[in-house]
């Protein structure tokens, strides 16, 4: 029986049993510095605790990130590699306005989006700047092979996360590979908003990489990094993007012009 895993960072709690013998799932490397200028650490006030996610800029106003990543309050941090150093390039932003997607289900996990607006327009520059959103969902056919990265947990069997950005290397996979994630038991797998990636038969996958975190395939971000399983194998489950074009279009143009969402 599998368990379920938000792939949200809990200081404090986790949903890891112990003994769970997934071992190290360490099979990313250390990102090259500013490689991908676009990420987006999260620091998510929630209740008493503040909890981390993945994030990515997609405007000068907006990163994107996963619904499950919402809080009371979010902060941004750009341009950073290491999130325990201040570096130069580094700039905190502080959310304006949080819009997880309507439909976002917190038991199934489906629509597993959302858009921040930010205080202020970022200033891009060499280590702050856009990922483009797909334009069109076919670069994610099975045995494609992306990547994703993120600042959490490098092994299934510690709780240490990793202050430097990680990366690894992910084959999409057919539906069929994530057909353990099924509704009697949710979160569950539906194709039609979500994308499956990691081999089985090997160790990648996104447990180091946090919650919100982009799948990047050819250069566009097709996936958010939503759940995977408790043991941290592979596959895991990402939220597809190429779906949600339309609503983060009408939603970036609403706030914007300070219509109602
Ligand atoms: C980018 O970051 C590096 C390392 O922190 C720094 O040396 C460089 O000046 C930065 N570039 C810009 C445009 O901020
Ligand atoms: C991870 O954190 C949880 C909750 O604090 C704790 O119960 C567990 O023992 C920790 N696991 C390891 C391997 O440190």
């Amino acid at each position: 029986m599998l368990r379920m895993l938000i792939l949200i960072l809990l200081p404090v709690a986790c949903l890891l049993p112990p003994g769970t013998g997934a071992g190290e799932i360490i099979c990313g490397h250390e990102a090259k510095p500013h490689s991908r200028p676009y990420m987006a650490y999260l620091e998510i006030r929630r209740g008493n605790k503040n909890i981390a996610c993945g994030g990515f800029l997609v405007s000068k106003n907006f990163v994107l990130t996963a619904a499950h990543c919402n809080g009371a309050s979010i902060t941004v941090l750009l341009g950073a590699h290491n999130i325990n150093k201040q570096e130069q390039s580094q700039q905190w932003i502080r959310v304006r306005r949080a819009i997880p997607h309507w439909k976002y289900n917190d038991e199934t996990l489906n629509n597993d989006i959302m858009l921040l607006q930010l205080e202020r327009a970022v200033a891009l520059n060499g280590n702050i700047s856009l990922i483009p959103l797909p334009t069109s969902g076919q670069q994610v056919r099975p045995g494609t092979v992306c990547s994703v990265a993120g600042w959490g947990r490098r092994s299934s069997s510690n709780n240490d996360t990793s202050p430097t950005l990680l990366e690894v290397d992910l084959k999409v996979q057919d539906s069929e590979a994530c057909g353990n994630f099924h509704c009697q038991m949710p979160p569950c797998y539906d194709p039609l908003t979500m994308i499956c990636a990691g081999d089985r038969h090997q160790c990648q996958n996104s447990l180091q990489g946090d919650s919100g975190g982009p799948l990047v395939c050819g250069g566009q971000v097709q996936g958010i990094v939503s759940f995977g399983s408790t043991s941290g194998s592979p596959p895991s489950v990402y939220t597809r993007v190429y779906t949600f074009i339309p609503w983060i279009h009408e939603m970036m143009k609403r706030s914007q012009s300070g219509d109602p969402l």
